[in-house]
């Protein structure tokens, strides 16, 4: 199988898994229920799953292990991305290729399902540690390295809210990317090592590749902003200029984010290099580097 079809399997099966959380019964809040499905099952790539379970891999074979928090991860992921296109916060219209949750159902619902999603995530993970059915004390650890991951993104959704509008800093613009975007990426990678009990050698490695490809994961979407193709991507073009958000893009030009984006990646690579089995997530850091969406 090449890098492309496998990671086609894996988006597969993190759907699947994904949709069987699902909640489509004829209850009072099924509209509530309809806007979580909505952007649950947009079409979103997948990445944070992917990185966990590929991480996970390197280590052990038994991936289903990791399901619960990498449902959790893109549940989590899925309430960042509708709050982010609130009104209050970028205030877009379209992501997927769709509508956004707000435009659809209304400010009042999408606030709530990211609100729904966020607590799912806890909800899952709650019952999936009352299971007690394999190593309690690394899922604990794991569930800490969500939480925390949580935290950051948010705070670097905060940052980036702020300050939008005013010229930032070169520590705070990567303070903000580090944060709102390559927290997620990074925790996915840490809890994928964490529950295949890698030895903190490698988890330090893998937060190293973690921070990097979290960074260009960003760097990435700042790119594309103003060089993707909308139809692609799925969501608008030209925002972060309209906005006057800060940006690699913004800040330094399209030349130097460019440039910024090939060094971390070459930084991802040696380290993931390291890994005799590690071609999956070298493919993955190169992916994140050239992807169109
Ligand atoms: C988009 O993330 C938001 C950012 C963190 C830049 P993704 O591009 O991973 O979103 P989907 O889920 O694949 O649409
Ligand atoms: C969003 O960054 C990061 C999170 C949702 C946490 P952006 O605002 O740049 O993401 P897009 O471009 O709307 O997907
Ligand atoms: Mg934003
Ligand atoms: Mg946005
Ligand atoms: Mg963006």
């Amino acid at each position: 199988m090449n890098f492309k079809e496998e990671l086609k399997k894996y988006a597969k099966i993190m759907d699947a898994e994904i949709d069987k959380k699902v909640i489509r019964d004829d209850v009072i809040e099924k509209k509530l229920n309809k806007s979580v499905e909505y952007s649950l099952m947009a079409g979103g790539k997948r990445l944070r799953p992917i990185l966990m379970i590929a991480t996970y891999e390197l280590f052990k074979n038994d991936y289903e292990k990791v399901f619960p928090f990498a449902i959790s991860m893109e549940m989590i992921h899925n309430f960042s991305l509708i709050h982010d296109d609130l009104p209050a916060i970028d205030d877009d219209d379209f992501r997927h290729g769709k509508p956004t949750n707000h435009k659809e159902f209304g400010e009042a619902t999408a606030i709530l399902a990211g609100d729904m999603l966020l607590n799912k995530a806890y909800v899952l993970l709650g019952e999936e540690l009352l299971k007690n059915n394999g190593d309690t004390n690394l899922k604990i650890r794991a569930f800490n390295e969500l939480t925390h991951g949580v935290d950051r993104m948010i705070i670097g959704e905060y940052v980036d809210t702020e300050f939008e509008g005013q010229k930032i800093s070169d520590d705070y613009l990567e303070y903000m990317h580090k944060n709102k975007t390559g927290a997620l990426i990074k925790a996915s990678i840490r809890i994928g090592a964490i529950l295949a009990g890698a030895s903190e050698e490698d988890l330090e490695n893998l937060t190293q590749y973690g921070e990097n490809i979290g960074l260009a994961f960003q760097i990435k979407d700042d790119i594309l902003d103003i060089v993707g193709d909308e139809k692609v991507l799925g969501k608008p073009v030209g925002n972060d200029i309209q906005k006057h958000k800060s940006t690699f893009v913004t800040k330094y030009g399209l030349e130097e984010a460019t440039n910024r984006l090939e060094n971390v990646t070459k930084e991802a690579i040696e380290i993931i290099n390291k890994y005799p089995n590690g071609e999956f997530l070298k493919e993955l850091a190169i992916y994140i580097k050239d992807r169109k969406k």
